[in-house]
């Protein structure tokens, strides 16, 4: 990432992330050229040497590669939908959060207006824009995104997903339920342990190794995931089941919210009630991949 380049590369949109990914870019040495809605936003950028562009065709034209960070897909389509804006032969690389549908239909929209087009994902805090820490995924065609790969460097770990422009915005949020789905459990955890005095610094570390060791089983079970077969290698769901039945009952004991135990004993029941009782736990796929029907 200390590589300079003389690559030049247009950041469309200098929200607290624009700015970040713009700074980024300049830092490593790429000519820059920015434009934002409220052209304010651009005076830091300016004096550290990007170039303001006057309207957003401008900005498209001065670079291969642009990279564009608003609000929401709307917000995109809208500041890139003028008639007086060419999309011709750009690169444009869409780094705004949004859902996977969002970004095929993107994608429909900008090739047929003559761009290529990849969809991006940023797992990563405006800070940490720069360091190997943040996390960039990118879909959409692999020859693009090789062709822009050593600009994209500056920002970070970038990875490649795979041709689907929906891949990306769909790690985004299976990110997201792992990172909540282990906050929430640590959580319940640690007000369990509160009632008895212990203090959420006591717990942490044993919670990170239990989290730890769980996350080693992932391999193992994504295995049996993709086999389609779950044998009880170390224990059967409904094992699994009569534990959970513990969390609520001590969770309701010591008066604690046993909303999150009672979800999962819930979907674990209804694994059980499918005859899945004596298979391992990842068998809940089946729960999972399909819509609740209440
Ligand atoms: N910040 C983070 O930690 C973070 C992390 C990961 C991903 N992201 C994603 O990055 C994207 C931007 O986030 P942010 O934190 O930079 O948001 P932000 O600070 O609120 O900035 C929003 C940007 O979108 C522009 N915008 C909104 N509506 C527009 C429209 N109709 N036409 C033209 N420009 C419009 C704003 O322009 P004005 O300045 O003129 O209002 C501004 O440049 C979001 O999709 C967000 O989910 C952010």
């Amino acid at each position: 990432m200390d590589i300079k380049t003389d690559t030049p590369v247009t950041v469309i949109g200098l929200g607290r992330m624009g700015q970040a990914l713009a700074g980024a870019f300049l830092k490593a040495g790429h000519p820059t050229t920015v434009w934002n809605r409220t052209a304010s936003k651009a005076a830091q950028l300016v004096s550290a040497g990007a170039q303001l562009a006057p309207t957003v065709d401008d900005a498209l034209k001065a670079s291969p590669l642009t990279v564009i960070c608003v609000t929401d897909y709307p917000a995109m389509r809208q500041l890139l939908g003028g008639n007086d804006i060419s999309l011709n032969g750009t690169t444009l690389i869409n780094v705004t959060s949004g859902d996977s549908a969002q970004a095929r239909e993107a994608a429909r929209w900008a090739e047929g207006r003559g761009a290529r087009y990849l969809d991006g994902a940023i797992m990563a805090v405006p800070p940490a824009i720069g360091t190997a820490e943040a996390v960039i995924l990118h879909s959409g065609p692999q020859p693009d995104f090789e062709a822009h790969r050593p600009t994209l460097d500056a920002l970070g770990t970038v990875s490649y997903l795979g041709a689907d422009h929906g891949l990306a915005s769909l790690y985004d949020v299976a990110g997201l339920a792992m990172m909540w789905s282990v906050l929430n459990a640590w959580l319940q955890g640690t007000a369990l342990l509160k009632t008895a005095g212990v203090d959420a610094a006591t717990y942490a570390p044993f919670a990170r190794q239990i989290a730890a060791g769980v996350a080693e089983w992932l391999p193992g079970y994504a295995e049996q995931i993709d086999r389609g077969s779950f044998p009880a290698e170390v224990s059967a769901l409904e094992t699994d089941v009569q534990a959970m039945a513990h969390l609520i009952e001590e969770s309701e004991a010591v008066g604690v919210n046993a909303e999150l135990p009672k979800l999962i004993k819930a979907m674990a029941d209804r694994g059980v009630a499918a005859g899945h009782g004596g298979e391992q736990y990842p068998v809940l796929i089946e729960e999972f991949a399909k819509p609740h029907v209440s």
